[in-house]
């Protein structure tokens, strides 16, 4: 018999350590941001960092109170600024005495805690600032809401798996805003894409650096202090310089790092060190002492528990239409199709020379919400044929993929339960209606029993509301949880600062515009192009049966109209 062990509570695990003689210094609050699949990272990490409080001599006139939590994502801490009313909230997490908030992910590692304190003692905890590794855009990006447009590479964002540290001043007065503001918030967009950005986003727009002289250091000017000297400011532009001034941008913190000084392994030799990225190139050469710095994402679980997965474990579902039969269909026969034996192409024309299959629904502009159900219902039908599918992938025509990194990821998750994996997105997540969806063009993963799940009891409001935001909207009243993966993508690698693809191997992106697929497919994805295969799997021609959806999970009428409003945004 197995000895019972006590679990700790999994919900608010708090620990609490006095370094100075008084519990009364300033306090340092670490928080874990932990999704549900990662907790044992995040167990990891903050054990790590206990044992670092004990064994690393931190000066005793430091005097400072370090709180560790770990911070379960319920279904929006996600955002930093959507978990703020929780740190003030009932958790009183954040107070009055806190000095510094250090936001960290699963798979942040703090190299050293009293090199990091050492960092936080010579800076400034009165003045409204935060630090990080700072990411810069190279061109507008939908990612970012096309923020900047006209200029978007000045502008810096925190790379949050590599750690940010905040003053308890900028929090305490995000708290106060997003409080004030909930319903409305002085938000670009209802939807949470890249949480770094809009983060660093609402605090340009919405916050301004103190200026009664009384909270930052008074003597050396306050212009030299907003400006962050690295800041690749090109321009004599004194209007921009003013600008800048009266407002709070990242700070570039160089104890802050992408990764332990060495790019990744999947990468190394292979960076061109193209303009693209000369924020990343230019710190790789520093001898810098990186207490903070990011990790490449692990497979969720434990590794230990990997089974061996392939292409053929797979089913994947094409969404095409009869307009890009000629044009995108080769493209994926070209790079990725090889791998994927279980592929099949739905379309609203069934076309034997392909072969396409016909869903029996005509095409629509926007949103496809019950032509993807009608595809879902018809894989089923086919997986239920096929022996040993375990997931469900669907993509678009214009989707790339790497299938031997996706299997190699799937393979880590458990099959046989309701696993929904993608690149995660939020609608309306400050509100009470909001939901986590994985957004299309980067693929939506599905283990077989939750497409079976999904198939039962999904439906759509209306055949043309947005279907990956519907699926979302379904799964996450059912509980079942939005699984992110940052190796797919649903723009183009030039949509992505150089570093995140560099942490962590991308498995897809989506959209061929301005770019030469068969070059990102080679270069990001790992493909080597072959000829195009010529053994298509499952290529029985199928009508579909009519619709017939007993669908049991309406979205309210509302917020369903709503959606229809916004499957343009998604829809670039
Ligand atoms: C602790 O804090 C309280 C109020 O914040 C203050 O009155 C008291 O003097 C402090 N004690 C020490 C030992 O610093
Ligand atoms: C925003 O909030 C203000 C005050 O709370 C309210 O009067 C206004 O109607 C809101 N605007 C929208 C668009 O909801
Ligand atoms: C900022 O960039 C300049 C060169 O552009 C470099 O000399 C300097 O060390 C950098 N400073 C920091 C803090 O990274
Ligand atoms: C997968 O999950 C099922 C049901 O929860 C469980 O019985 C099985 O042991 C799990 N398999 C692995 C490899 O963890
Ligand atoms: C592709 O196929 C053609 C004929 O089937 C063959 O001549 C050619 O060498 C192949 N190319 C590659 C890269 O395999």
């Amino acid at each position: 018999m197995h000895k019972m062990q006590l679990r700790p509570s999994w919900q608010f695990l708090l620990f609490l350590t006095c370094l100075g003689r008084f519990c009364n210094g300033s306090e340092i609050l670490l928080l874990i941001s932990c999704p549900r699949q990662a907790a044992e990272h995040c167990r990891t990490l903050r054990d790590n960092l206990r044992q670092q409080q004990i064994s690393d001599e931190i000066p005793r006139d430091y005097n400072y109170a370090i709180k560790v939590h770990i911070m379960h994502e319920l279904f929006n801490y996600w955002t930093l600024l959507d978990a703020l009313p929780y740190l003030r909230g009932k958790t009183r997490l954040l107070n009055a005495n806190t000095d510094w908030i250090i936001w960290c992910q699963h798979n942040t590692h703090v190299a050293s805690l009293r090199g990091l304190l050492d960092q936080l003692h010579q800076r400034d905890a009165q003045e409204l600032a935060y630090y990080g590794h700072a990411l810069y855009d190279t061109e507008a990006t939908i990612v970012h809401h096309f923020a900047n447009y006209k200029d978007p590479t000045w502008f810096p964002y925190p790379m949050l798996s590599a750690g940010v540290v905040f003053t308890g001043a900028l929090l305490r007065s995000l708290v106060e805003l997003v409080a004030l503001n909930a319903p409305n918030a002085t938000r670009h967009s209802e939807f949470a894409i890249d949480a770094a950005h809009e983060l660093a986003r609402f605090i340009f727009d919405n916050i301004a650096p103190a200026d009664d002289g009384s909270s930052s250091s008074s003597g050396s000017g306050s212009r030299s202090n907003n400006v962050d000297s690295n800041i690749s400011i090109s321009r004599d532009d004194n209007d921009f310089v003013d600008m800048l001034q009266r407002k709070i941008i990242l700070k570039s913190a160089d104890y802050i790092c992408p990764w332990a000084r060495v790019s990744p392994a999947w990468s190394l030799g292979s960076l061109e060190t193209t303009a693209a990225a000369p924020a990343a190139a230019a710190k790789e050469s520093k001898p810098v002492s990186c207490v903070l710095h990011a990790k490449p994402e692990m497979a969720a679980g434990s590794a230990v528990h990997c089974v061996h997965t392939t292409g053929a474990h797979i089913y994947f579902a094409i969404k095409t239409c009869a307009k890009f039969h000629k044009e995108r269909i080769p493209i994926i026969e070209r790079t990725w199709a090889p791998d994927a034996i279980r592929r099949k192409y739905y379309s609203d024309v069934a076309d034997d020379g392909i072969p396409t299959t016909g869903t029996g629904l005509p095409n629509v502009p926007t949103g496809h919400c019950a032509k993807t159900l009608a595809i879902l219902q018809l894989s089923l039908k086919d997986i239920n044929e096929l022996t040993d599918i375990r997931w469900l992938m669907l993509v678009d025509d214009d989707t790339l993929l790497s299938v031997p990194r996706l299997s190699k990821l799937l393979g880590c998750y458990n099959h046989t339960n309701h696993i929904y994996l993608g690149e995660r997105y939020g609608y309306r997540l400050y509100a009470p209606d909001g939901f986590n969806y994985h957004t299309g063009g980067a693929g939506i993963v599905l283990s077989v029993p939750l497409l079976r799940l999904v198939v039962q009891r999904c439906s759509c409001p209306t055949a043309s509301a947005p279907d990956d935001m519907i699926l979302g909207y379904c799964l996450q009243a059912m509980g079942v949880t939005a699984t992110h993966v940052p190796a797919l993508h649903q723009a183009r690698p030039q949509d992505y600062a150089p570093e995140l693809l560099q942490l962590n191997a991308p498995i897809s992106f989506h959209k061929y515009w301005h770019t030469t697929p068969e070059h990102t497919y080679k270069r990001w994805l790992g493909g080597a192009l072959g000829n195009a295969s010529s053994a298509h799997a499952t290529a029985k021609d199928r009508r579909a049966a009519p619709l017939a959806l007993n669908g049991l999970l309406q979205l309210p009428n509302q917020l369903a109209a709503g959606l229809e409003g916004s499957a343009k945004h998604l829809d670039l």
